[in-house]
Formats: structure tokens, sequence, C-alpha cells
């Protein structure tokens, strides 16, 4: 893939993360997401590649855009996976909570795991733990080989941990064990990729979460040197159904970082919705003036951006989304 596609897949994330804003915290996750499935969706026409979606908003009977195996880009660049969370974090624009961010991942084509919409059971750590992690090891064990990869004490280990009920008996046990619990409301790709930058602080990444989500965070933390191991966790038959149609044999196979995301040639973009460990929000600074705040990784180079923009709404009409504004 060219290196200027990284370039061109913030400005989508960008124009997401702009026209979804404009609905936070007012209680309407709906429009949140349309806005910016809207204008990811706009601004996927001028980017040069041959794109299909492979993870996205749905199947073509769901989703009017942005659907699974939507031919997306102009066509004169290379073939390439495109996974798309156009609104990571729809009820944290809702209730104008932390972390929401507008996300995509690209790789080469055939590279991305083309996740069913289901869960999935997934670990996620920086590049000292590399290698060292396993998802079926016992908690306490893995934080025993975390700590002493990032040389901290076990009750210097913070681990985050999605708030729900599914999570208490982990929760409880990373408490008994004397580490930190961080609990995050949604959002679990910003949370997997907190573990591969030190200045969050946070260590490790345990839970249960979309599957679609797992492999989008496995983009960004190939690009960042971690590891992430992850189980697809079908809650039904016609979910396990689901796995076999979508090409994977076994539901139940143990899948690596190299599984979610095959080649290095990959691509991680996310842009801040609403305030986050990782990323600012959008702040509409007066005027017509509108600030974003990016990251943009390749997997290939492992070479990180943080692109802060400002942008002026005049010239970008399409990217008012509220009425009242
Ligand atoms: P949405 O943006 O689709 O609302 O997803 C938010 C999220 O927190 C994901 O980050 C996470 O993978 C998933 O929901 C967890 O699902 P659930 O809310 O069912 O626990």
């Amino acid at each position: 893939m060219d290196r200027e596609l990284a370039l061109e897949l913030v400005r989508v994330t960008e124009a997401a993360a702009i026209a979804s804003a404009q609905w936070m915290g007012r209680g309407d996750k709906m429009n949140a997401d349309d806005a910016a499935t809207t204008a990811m969706r706009t601004m996927f026409d001028s980017v040069a590649m041959d794109g299909v979606v492979v993870i996205g908003e749905g199947e073509l009977d769901e989703a009017p855009m942005l659907y699974i195996g939507e031919e997306l880009g102009n066509k004169s660049g290379p073939a390439v996976d495109i996974a798309v969370d156009p609104l990571e974090g729809t009820n944290i624009v809702a209730k104008g909570h932390n972390n929401a961010m507008a996300v995509i991942a690209a790789a080469e084509r055939g590279a991305l795991l083309h996740a069913p919409d289901m869960y999935m059971d997934k670990i996620a750590v920086g590049k000292y733990a590399k290698g060292l992690i396993h998802l079926d090891d016992p908690i306490e064990r893995t934080i025993d080989i975390v700590a002493r990869a990032n040389n901290k004490r076990v009750r210097d280990l913070t681990v985050i941990i999605q708030e729900r009920d599914r999570h208490e008996d982990i929760i409880q046990r990373v408490i008994k064990k004397g580490a930190r619990v961080k609990l995050f409301g949604d959002g679990d790709v910003g949370a997997s990729i907190a573990t591969c930058l030190s200045h969050t602080g946070v260590d490790l990444f345990v839970g249960k979460g979309g599957a679609p989500e797992g492999v989008i965070s496995a983009a960004a933390i190939k690009s960042l040197g971690g590891d992430m191991q992850a189980r697809l966790a079908p809650q039904n038959d016609e979910e396990a159904e689901r796995c076999k149609t979508m090409g994977l044999r076994d539901p139940e196979q143990l899948l690596t970082l190299d599984d979610l995301v095959k080649s290095d040639d990959a691509i991680f973009a996310a842009t801040g919705v609403t305030e986050g460990e990782l990323l600012n929000g959008v702040k509409f600074l007066g005027g017509d003036l509108t600030e974003t705040d990016s990251i943009v990784m390749r997997a290939k180079t492992k070479t990180v951006r943080f692109i802060k923009a400002h942008h002026h709404l005049e010239h970008k009409p399409h990217l008012v989304t509220d009425e009242n504004a």
C-alpha cells in the first residue's frame, strides 16, 4: 500500500469525527452514528485505492452505507481490505462521555480477518510483553508475566477492563491479586491500544467485546509492536454457524495477532470524537474553526503520527450535520 494512503485515511476519520461530534450529549446515538457513517462514506470516494469493506456497519440488507462487500475508493490505488467503525462508542457520544473515536483499519487485500458481528474474548499488551501472553492463562499468571515484562510491581500494574456484569469475576480476581483495575464504559478499541502507549499507564487489557472492534484494534497493536490474542465467542448456534459461513473453519480457534491481521502491510487511523486518553475530542473553537486530534500508524514501518488539524467548516458544509447548528 502507498504510504500516502495513511494520510488519506486520516482525512476520512477527521470528517467522521467532526460530523458526529455535533451530536455529543444530545442523547441520540443513532444520529451521531449516521452522521459519522455518511461523512466517512462520502470522503472515501476521493481516496486513491481499490477498497472493499470487510468490517463495516453490517450486511447489505442491514446497512445502506459501509456495508460488508461495499467497494470504496476511486479504484486508482492499491487493492485493500477496509475495516471501519465510523463511531466507536455510540453511547459515549450520546451521553457526552470520554473516549469516542472514528476509526479505520486497512490492509492489503485478504489480510484482515472477516470477523462477524459477535463477541470475542481478547487480551492485549504492549511491546515488552509481546510473545509472553496466552489468552487461556489464568489472569493471575498473566499479571505476573506482564508485571515482570513491564518492570513494574504487581501493585503498580494497571489492568483495563470494560465495566460489564460479564467481567465481574475477572475484576475481582485482579483486585485480589493486588493489581490496579481501570474500568471503562464503552470503546474497547482505545482501551486495548492504550496498553501499547506507555504514557497512558495501562499495562494489560482483558475481556469480552465486539469482534469487529478486535480486528480494528489488532491493526493498531501490530503497528505499535504490541501483542494480542482473541477467540470468537458465539452466543448461540446461529452465531456459530455464521462463523463458518464467513470462512472460519473453527470458531473456537485461538486467534493470534497474525491471524487477526495477516500482513505487515496495514494501516490504522483514528480521530477523537470526545475527549480521551489516546486523543482529544473534536473542539469547536468559535466561528467555523474546528480542531481535530488524530493518530495514524503503519505496521510496516511502525511510524506513528499524531496529527492536530484545524478545519474551517465554511469550506466543509457537508460536515455540518446538526440542523440546529
Ligand atoms: P458501539 O460503538 O457499537 O456502541 O460499541 C461500543 C462498545 O463498547 C465496543 O467498544 C465494545 O467492543 C462493545 O461495545 C461491547 O459490547 P456490549 O456493549 O454489548 O458490552
